[in-house]
């Protein structure tokens, strides 16, 4: 089973982080595809310790599995400040276990600058350069860790100061020099990923792919524009690390048990009421990077069978579960109801989106705690009920379900 791919299946804010956690013991590497310092993976060990990774893979917590942040990742500055976070939490971070692709992105100042000035306001980014550095990415003007890493080679450095010239920077060299700076701890880390990758699944190394955000999120498949801009899918870990297919057995798709967005955008299912702020306060939904509460709403199947057949799920993580522990009657919107029409799936344009009125079934709640509970078979026989409408619906094993924030809080099959 040589590679694995882990995606969200709504707006990000799945906990990913702590499945990843549980799961990377099974594995010889955790790596990064997509995304940055936008990115927030939480994980709570076992005595309660919480980690927040934002560009760094989250299997750098063991030591014996190795990291790699691939070449569709963006970052530079904000790894600076993890780099020294996680380290003074006492994670080792050496070239033995990380490494970073040549074509990793830089995110400059003028990324961060036209992030808070344009599309923060009307999308509500995380305000972090994401957009304007895949912005010029696509536009050919943007840096990559290799441009900084071969400065020596001829050539090189008069070709980054034409870029950062056509980036509106007046003085280009001691842009250059500054970023040369940041970069200088980063130099022991740059590799080919692309490279060592392929061997390491060519001698059957066990890979996980960490998806960031969700995929909702997705600059292809998400509600665009209210999307970020990478590719968050399944599809994103192939362009995102330079690996086949034909290496992924598995694709696990995250989902919580209700839907929560943070940032703005169409989201049929969201609670305007008090139901929103309970669930907001008893799922503890505020933002791991930005600290903006998170909007929440009901669990929405049209969404997650759309997110399904993007990624191609082979099994679900159900993440959270326990945040309804003490709901009365739980609403699933299971259909849209759009001009007239049935639709079972979620359409594509942002548009339809904000016309779609869900079709709510009220599941009837278990009101009784599960954060002890540790195999899926000795859950309420009403929260069983929950997890298998999923399965159901999705044609997709459930097969861990999240019953509480600590990482030993989680009933398997
Ligand atoms: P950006 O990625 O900062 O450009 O933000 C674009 C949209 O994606 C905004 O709605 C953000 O709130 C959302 N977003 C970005 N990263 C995350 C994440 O890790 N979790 C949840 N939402 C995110
Ligand atoms: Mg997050």
């Amino acid at each position: 089973m040589p590679a694995t791919v882990l995606v969200g299946c709504q707006w990000g804010d799945e906990g990913k982080g702590k499945i990843i956690d549980l799961l990377t013991p099974r594995y010889d590497w955790v790596v990064r595809y997509q995304g940055g310092p936008n990115a927030g993976h939480t994980v709570r060990d076992e005595h309660g310790n919480t980690y927040i990774f934002h560009a760094f893979p989250s299997g750098l917590r063991y030591p014996h599995v190795k990291n790699a942040i691939g070449n569709g990742v963006a970052d530079l500055s904000e790894m600076r400040e993890e780099m020294k976070t996680l380290s003074s939490r006492g994670i080792k971070i050496t070239p033995d276990n990380l490494c970073i692709s040549t074509n990793v992105h830089v995110i400059m100042s003028h990324h961060i600058e036209r992030d808070k000035l344009r599309s923060a306001k009307k999308i509500g980014t995380t305000e972090r350069g994401i957009g304007p550095a895949y912005e010029d990415k696509a536009a050919r003007t943007g840096i990559k860790f290799g441009d900084l890493y071969f400065l020596g080679y001829p050539g090189v450095r008069s070709e980054v100061l034409d870029r950062l010239e056509r980036n509106g920077y007046e003085n280009p060299n001691e842009v250059l020099s500054q970023l040369e700076k940041d970069f200088e701890q980063f130099k022991p880390f740059v590799r080919d990923t692309v490279e060592d990758l392929n061997d390491a699944l060519k001698r059957r190394d066990r890979v996980l792919c960490e998806g960031a955000q969700g995929t909702f999120l997705d600059v292809d498949m998400g509600t665009y524009p209210f999307v970020t801009s990478s590719n968050t899918t399944a599809g994103g870990a192939m362009t995102g690390l330079g690996i086949s297919p034909r290496y992924v057995k598995e694709v696990i798709g995250l989902v919580k048990a209700y839907t929560t967005r943070v940032g703005n955008g169409p989201f049929p299912t969201e609670f305007k009421l008090e139901t929103g702020e309970r669930y907001r306060k008893v799922g503890v939904e505020v933002g791991t990077t930005t600290g903006r509460p998170r909007r929440c709403g009901a669990l929405d199947i049209p969404m997650l069978r759309r997110s399904a057949e993007i990624n191609g799920l082979t099994s679900i993580a159900l993440t959270k579960l326990d945040v309804l522990d003490q709901e009365k009657g739980i609403p699933v919107c299971t259909r849209y109801f759009l001009d007239g029409a049935m639709l079972d799936r979620m359409p594509s344009h942002y548009s339809q989106l904000e016309h779609c009125i869900p079709q709510f079934e009220i599941l009837t709640g278990w009101q009784e705690k599960t954060d002890n509970i540790r195999k899926i078979a000795d859950l309420p026989e009403n929260a069983k009920k929950y997890v298998k409408k999923i399965e159901k619906e999705l044609h997709t094993p459930v097969f861990v379900v999240g019953v509480g924030s600590r990482r030993q809080e989680i009933a398997v099959r």
